[in-house]
Order: C-alpha cells, then structure tokens, then sequence
C-alpha cells in the first residue's frame, strides 16, 4: 500500500488501491441529495460520471432510467455490477465502463449527466471533463454536480479538501453558454450522514442543476 495521501501514484492506481484495500468503500446507498434532486426530473437515458460502486445508477435503474456509471477503478466496476445483478438490473437498465474520463468520449447523448463528488486527491482534470460532457447532454437534458462543500470530518485528506469550490465556483467552472443552459439549481445543501465508525455527522453538499435548453 502506498502513502494514504496518494501523492506520486497515477489516478488509475490510486484508485485501484483504494477499492481493492476494503471489501466496500461506499454505503451502497444512493446519496439523499442526488435523490431529491433527480426524483423531479423525467426519466430517460443517464450517464454517472465516476460511479463508484454503483449506488447512484442502481437507484436510478430502479426509478426508470436506462443508467450508465463510468469509474477508473475496475474494481468499483466489477461491484457496481455484481449490485446491479443481484438487484435483476442487469439487462441494460445498469450498465458500467471501467474507462479514465480524461480520456473517454461518447457519442450518445443524455437526457441526465451526473457526477457526484467527482473529486480526487491525485490528478483529475475535473473542470475539463465537465465541459466536455456537457455537449453530451441532449437539448432538454440535464447537466447535475454534487459535491462536498465542507470536508467530511472524517476525511483522510483534509488538506485536499482545503479549498473546496462553492456552488458559484462550479458553475463558473463550467463556462457553460447562457444562451445554450439554463441555470436551476445553484445552492448548498444539509445532509444527514454516518461516519465510517457509525458516527451521525451533518454533511454540506454543493448542488449544481443545468438544463440544456430544447
Ligand atoms: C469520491 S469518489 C465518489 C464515488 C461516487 N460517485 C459517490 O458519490 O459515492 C470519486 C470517484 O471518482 C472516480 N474517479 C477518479 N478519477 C477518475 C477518472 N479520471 N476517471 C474515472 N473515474 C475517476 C474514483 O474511482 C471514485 O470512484
């Protein structure tokens, strides 16, 4: 194992480590905030950019949506599916990608791209895959980011969290047209949550909803 801060390894081994070190990482169950806010949109074709485990998509799959989820680590791939299988997900309302998205393009449009606490302690070019993606969103579709607005207290990496950007910094991130996306959501938002330990803790998520105009 290398040094917990992950400094020197390249994403895809940071990664990789960071997955295969636990039998699961995550809760496997989709995030409140995400819910509340896809639970509204009209389900259609969603693409979830590093996916993790899975539990976004399989949320998703069993709401309507026909869901893909993209993540480096094929070890969180080859979880998110066995999930999505052993729920009867897995003819095609779930799918996974192990694929690094610096490098990943689609030629498919969606009616929903997220991504969910995208972010990294090592290397990833976060904005630049945001702005790509977005032109994969179809007109009408939309274009969700989440991510944390305050560290977890109990957050390994502190430091990487040190400047963390607020919705207004997201969105100015994205560089996205005004006349082409229209700004919903742009806000931060209280989360119950529980700690590795069990321990109850209030988490700030940051909230960003475009929508592609039709
Ligand atoms: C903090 S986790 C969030 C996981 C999940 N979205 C969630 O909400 O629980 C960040 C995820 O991004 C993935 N990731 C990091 N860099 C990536 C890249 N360049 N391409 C694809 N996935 C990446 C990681 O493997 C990890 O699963």
């Amino acid at each position: 194992m290398h040094s917990e801060s992950g400094a020197g390894l390249t994403p895809s081994v940071f990664w990789e480590e960071r997955y295969s070190s636990a039998d699961r990482v995550w809760s496997g169950t989709a995030n409140r905030t995400f819910v509340d806010v896809v639970s509204p949109l009209a389900p259609g074709l969603a693409l979830d950019l590093g996916c993790g485990e899975g539990a976004d998509v399989i949320w998703m799959a069993e709401h309507g949506w026909q869901a893909t989820g993209i993540d480096i680590s094929s070890t969180a791939v080859a979880r998110a599916r066995e999930a999505a299988s052993a729920r009867g997900l897995a003819d095609g309302r779930a799918t996974f990608e192990a694929a690094d998205l610096a490098t990943w393009r689609s030629a498919t449009e969606y009616d929903l791209i997220t991504a969910s606490f995208l972010q990294s302690p090592v290397a990833l070019p976060r904005a630049e895959i945001l702005r790509e993606v977005a032109a994969s969103v179809a007109p009408g579709g939309h274009l969700l980011v989440i991510g944390h607005a305050a560290p977890p207290p109990w957050s390994a990496h502190r430091d990487h969290h040190a400047n963390l950007p607020t919705p207004e910094d997201e969105v100015a991130a994205l560089a996205l047209d005004e006349g082409e996306w229209m700004l919903r959501l742009a806000e931060t938002r209280p989360r119950e949550s529980l700690g590795p330990d069990g321990t109850p803790a209030v988490l700030d998520d940051t909230v960003v909803l475009m929508r592609r105009r039709g």
